[in-house]
Formats: C-alpha cells, structure tokens, sequence
C-alpha cells in the first residue's frame, strides 16, 4: 500500500490508473478504523480495480466543545488495519494540505443538514459536506463508500452529489455491529465498561419499534415517545428517535412504506447514533 500526503501525488497516482484503465473506489475516513472501516474497504475491492482510502480528522465538522482534539488517532494501527486488508493508497493530508488558511466556500444541503443531528451539532453536516466535496474533486474516484450507520451523512452525501453532478456513484455499506448488537464505532472507545453494557439498548429500542411497526403499529409518534421514555429508563439521554421516509428522512406518514428509524442518544459523555431501515 502507497501512502500520499498530497492533493498531487494522489492524483498522479489515480491518473497513472485511468490511463490503464482501472476504476477507483474511494473510502473517506477519519481514521481510528474498526471492524465497519474495514468492511467499506473490502466492499470497494469487490466494485474497483483499485482502493484509495483517506484518514482526516476534518476539523470544520465538529462543534465548538466538541473532541475535534481528542478524537481517536492511532495512525500506526490503521496503516497496519489497511495494508492488510488491500487498500492500494492511503492518503493522509494534512490540515493544510485540504483548507486553504482563507477559504470562503462553503456545501450546506438544506433542509437536510439542519435535522436530527445537525440540530444538536450546529454546522456539522456543512463542515462533511464541504469536505467529502474537496475529497472527491481531489481523488477523483468511480465510486464512493459509506458506512449505512451514518444514514443522515450518506443522505445528505447522496443529495449533494446529485445537486452537483459529481460524477460519483455512492454506496452504502451496511452497519457492522458488535455480537452485543452494538453498532461499531470509532467512538464505542469513549464507553465505560459499564456504559457498554447498556450501549445496545439502543439498537434494541430501534428493532422493537421497527417490530411494532411490521406488525401493525402506525402510531409512529407514540412509538417515538416509548422509545425515548425506554432510553431514558436505561440511563440514556436521548436526542432524537424518529420515523422517517428514507428517500428523503421526512416524518414518516401512514402512506410511506420505505421507512428508515433514526436514533441518537447519550450514554454517558459518548453521544451514540444508530438506525434501522426497512419496507413495510
Ligand atoms: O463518516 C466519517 O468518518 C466522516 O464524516 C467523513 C465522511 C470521513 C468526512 O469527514
């Protein structure tokens, strides 16, 4: 595996494979890979001739307060993660390399970038947004994979790249979770022992509402109202449970049959998201 640090000899790389005609799969991460990392990798392996695989911490996409700092980097492990699972380049910019020290663009995806989780976190979804954009002009690649735990990014990722005619095709790869039912993620790592026994809940309370819907229960808001009053009871401070359409994550009505449930809560410090998609 080829390890860049810059916009150039990423593209040269990626142009010396176009002239050869191989397709790129791209895999924009923040590093701190796990189990869900590594399954977006072997995805792409399976629809491109090559893999290209970013690590950046983007610091336009956390909040004031929030752990842009502390945030997970372990940066010898995930060279290792991704040498052995076959991703061909790894790019590592710096903060420099992606922002220029005056940018002034900003991508905001309205009316999708301010619910749920960009209610709670203010400019969070501009700030992936503006960089998933320069990471693709900068890579340039066939397809892009995301991980379906982020539904509201890969929604909003998917919404801009129509908008903008980014020739890219993007695909979502399913949730890896741990046996617990836990969904993975880089920040399972700030759980307390304790806090971990009690984190699945949060996915239970999504399939017993999904299961309640299945079998009849269109009472979405009251459904929602358990599901919260349930967290609350575990020890979580929940944020957001709701019933969405999933082509556009609009309240869900008694017509819509595509429906995806999107939940966030607190455990602890670690604010948790997970989802369930389903027909019914
Ligand atoms: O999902 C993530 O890890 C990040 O939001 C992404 C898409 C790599 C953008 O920084």
């Amino acid at each position: 595996m080829r390890i860049v640090s810059t916009v150039c000899e990423l593209r040269e790389y990626v142009k010396t494979w176009r002239s050869i005609g191989k397709s790129i799969a791209f895999v924009p991460t923040m590093g701190n890979l796990h189990a869900g990392h590594l399954q977006l990798v072997n995805t792409a392996k399976k629809k491109a001739d090559r893999v290209v695989v970013s690590i950046f911490v983007n610091p336009t996409q956390f909040g004031a307060g929030e752990d842009y700092e502390t945030y997970p980097r372990t940066e010898q492990e995930d060279q290792r993660k991704l040498q052995a699972e076959g991703a061909d380049l790894l790019f590592l910019p710096s903060v420099a390399e992606i922002y220029a020290p005056d940018a002034r663009t900003e991508v905001t995806v309205t009316g999708l970038s301010d619910l749920y989780c960009g209610a709670s976190r203010p400019g969070h979804f501009s700030g992936v947004a503006i960089v998933v954009c320069k990471l693709f002009n900068m890579a340039q690649p066939d397809i892009a994979l995301f991980g379906l735990k982020d539904f509201q990014q890969l929604t909003i990722i998917k919404t801009m790249v129509r908008d903008l005619n980014i020739p890219v095709e993007i695909v979502g790869v399913d949730t890896v979770r741990e046996l617990s039912g836990l969904a993975m993620s880089s920040r399972n790592g700030y759980l307390t022992d304790a806090e971990k026994q009690v984190a699945p809940k949060l996915y239970h309370s999504l399939c017993v509402a999904r299961d309640a819907i299945l079998a009849g229960n269109l009472a979405y808001a009251d459904l929602e109202q358990q599901a919260s009053q349930f967290l609350q009871q575990a020890g979580f401070q929940p944020d957001y449970f709701s019933v969405c359409r999933s082509s556009d994550l609009k309240k869900a009505g008694a017509e819509d049959v595509e429906l995806v449930i999107l939940a966030a809560a607190k455990m602890g410090k670690t604010r948790l998201i997970d989802n369930i998609y389903f027909s019914r």
